[in-house]
């Protein structure tokens, strides 16, 4: 599939490492078409609606795999055995993530450590494997979702926008680490999302939808762009929201 003027997108399988991610699907989607999927998640022997929805979209073959994020001693195993099986990484969307209960890590120290564990710590373990993997190869691309959580933190979601604030730090320095190496970084930055991460909650001011976040994001693989903000509007509110005093920040909404 060609994109505008810009390259497709390198060959290899797509691995989606958070296997029923809602963004992390529709990106899947429309990555499918002739490529081998392979998804992988907690409770593995679970994901037939999803193989099937991927072979719909015509992916050549739909493969599952066990993972838990949390198991960073276990991260290297599945990359090796993504490899062993199937060959080539292509683009590796690491899609997994926790909203967590702000209220609750307010009070649980432990709750608030899962959080960061997931969305930081485990993202900055399987993005250094990654990149370690896609220098071997030569090539590959990595897609990581930041937040407008993690912009500026605000007071009533600072765990969650903890993490995501660290990733985002931490992605701007792998990507400048990887630059000449050939290895296509992508980071995602977008606002509220409506869907299950978000169920029950109002949706923010620019909301999108996993569908726009992944045209977004499949944007910015062709293009190989460096950073993609979904909706592409919400660049100067991220400008502005770094001007607001702190006395008002605070009662900033989540
Ligand atoms: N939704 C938003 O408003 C929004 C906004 C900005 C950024 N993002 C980020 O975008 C990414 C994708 O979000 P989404 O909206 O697609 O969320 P989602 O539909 O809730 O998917 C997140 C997935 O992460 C998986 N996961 C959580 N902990 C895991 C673990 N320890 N090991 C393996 N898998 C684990 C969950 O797996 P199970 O099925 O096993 O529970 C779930 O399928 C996340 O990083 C999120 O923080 C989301």
């Amino acid at each position: 599939m060609a994109f505008g003027s810009s390259r497709d997108v390198d060959a290899g399988v797509i691995l989606l490492l958070g296997g029923r991610s809602e963004i992390g699907l529709e990106v899947a989607r429309r990555l499918a078409p002739g490529r081998v999927v392979i998804l992988a998640a907690r409770r593995s022997d679970d994901l037939e609606k999803q193989r099937r929805e991927l072979l719909t979209a015509e992916a050549s073959a739909v493969q599952t795999v066990e993972f838990d994020a949390d198991d960073l001693g276990g991260h290297q195993a599945l990359l090796e055995k993504v490899v062993a099986e199937h060959g080539r990484i292509g683009v590796a969307v690491l899609a997994f993530g926790i909203l967590g209960d702000q209220a609750r890590a307010e009070q649980d120290p432990a709750h608030a450590v899962a959080i960061v564990h997931t969305d930081y710590v485990a993202q900055v373990n399987m993005l250094t494997l990654l990149a370690n993997l896609l220098r071997e190869q030569g090539d590959g691309q990595l897609v990581a979702f930041s937040s407008i959580a993690g912009i500026r933190v605000r007071r009533a979601n600072y765990v969650y926008g903890s993490a995501k604030a660290g990733l985002d730090g931490f992605v701007n320095g792998l990507q400048d680490a990887l630059h000449g190496s050939g290895i296509h970084l992508l980071l995602v930055r977008s606002g509220f999302v409506i869907g299950r991460m978000t169920a029950g909650m109002e949706p923010a001011p620019m909301s999108s939808t996993p569908d726009q976040v992944a045209d977004g994001v499949i944007a910015g693989l062709y293009k190989r762009s460096r950073i993609v903000t979904v909706p592409k509007r919400l660049k100067l509110v991220f400008i502005a929201m770094r001007l607001v005093p702190q006395s008002l920040w605070r009662r900033a909404p989540r």
